[in-house]
């Protein structure tokens, strides 16, 4: 049975590259697609949502999750990388849809209408989203499976600032509610995904522009090739969110480590950092898995066929 998952996304190319991998894979069932601001701001993220389905239009539509801005507002946006509209300046006309829901009573339905334990909660953005969801159900960490999140950094620096990760900068209260949460949850962080290069010679291994997914991928990712170089001299990209769903469908290529994370929310300087109680006698109890270690190559492959299987399954 294919497993149910949520994407908690904030589109952003690789954000984007994940939809594109995970909608069409027969072994999960994307129930929900929910938006949150990040990469680009909340309305742009819901926007986003809705341009990738309607550019990819899966068998099966999920349901849809409209963003709201965090408490704080959202300090900084992804512009640097993915252009001002998140999706490489694109910007694919939507169709007017009806009012969508907010993303954290998308993320509380679903849950509570599949059975307990059997939703994984992908986190691709800021936590604004699974915190809220949180609060709004005191009794949602019971039922929530696992959350799967795509952030922070344990061992290396950051990418936003040299402390934060992107996604856990941009919310730190959050992610801050959801590391002290009593959920079961795997942290795949920046010192792991930053080890998956892909370089121009991925234009030779997606999908072609018959296919609707190699068109959509085609138009998206020559931006991000331009930000990357612009802002790290790279001639190459990270695809970071990609790597967050391969350890969800493949956990065999990953290790991870029990370990007590949080966040700082108050620093001047490190603001959005995640600390780890690391020490020979720690205090701090063990509250997720971190992925510490993975076999990068397979990894790459698996993305880049996992893409190409989407393509031909897509039309
Ligand atoms: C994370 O930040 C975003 O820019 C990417 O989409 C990814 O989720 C990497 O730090
Ligand atoms: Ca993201």
């Amino acid at each position: 049975m294919a497993r149910k998952v949520i994407l908690d996304v904030d589109p952003g190319i690789d954000d984007a590259m994940a939809l594109c991998m995970a909608l069409f894979d027969p072994e999960l069932e994307v129930v929900a697609v929910t938006a949150v601001g990040g990469n680009c701001s909340p309305e742009q993220a819901t926007r986003n949502v809705q341009a990738v389905i309607e550019q990819l239009d899966p068998p099966r539509w999920p349901r849809l999750g409209a963003a709201s801005p965090p408490d704080d507002g959202l300090p900084v946006d992804g512009r640097h990388l993915y252009g001002a509209d998140g999706l490489g300046d694109t910007n694919f006309d939507v169709a007017e849809r009806q009012h969508l829901h907010p993303s954290e009573k998308v993320i509380c339905d679903q849950v509570r209408d599949a059975s307990e334990g059997s939703v994984t909660i992908l986190a691709l953005g800021p936590l604004t989203n699974i915190a809220r969801a949180m609060a709004r159900d005191p009794d949602l960490n019971a039922l929530i499976g696992q959350i799967v999140m795509m952030g922070g950094a344990v061992s290396g620096p950051g990418n936003i600032t040299p402390a934060a990760e992107f996604n856990v900068y941009c919310d730190p209260v959050s992610a801050q509610a959801v590391f002290r949460s009593r959920s079961t949850k795997t942290l795949v962080p920046l010192d792991v995904t930053n080890r998956v290069v892909l370089n121009y010679d991925i234009f030779n291994r997606l999908p072609d522009v018959s296919t609707k997914v190699g068109r959509f991928l085609r138009k998206i990712l020559p931006s991000a090739f331009r930000g990357y170089r612009r802002q790290f001299g790279l001639e190459g990209i990270h695809v970071h969110d990609t790597v967050a769903l391969t350890a969800v469908t493949h956990p065999e290529l990953f290790s991870t480590e029990e370990m007590a994370g949080d966040v700082e929310t108050l620093g001047e300087l490190t603001a959005g950092m995640t600390v780890f109680d690391r020490r020979q006698a720690p205090t701090w109890r063990h509250n997720m898995d971190v992925v510490t270690d993975m076999q990068t190559d397979k990894v790459t492959d698996v993305i880049i066929s996992r893409i190409n299987a989407a393509a031909a399954r897509a039309g």
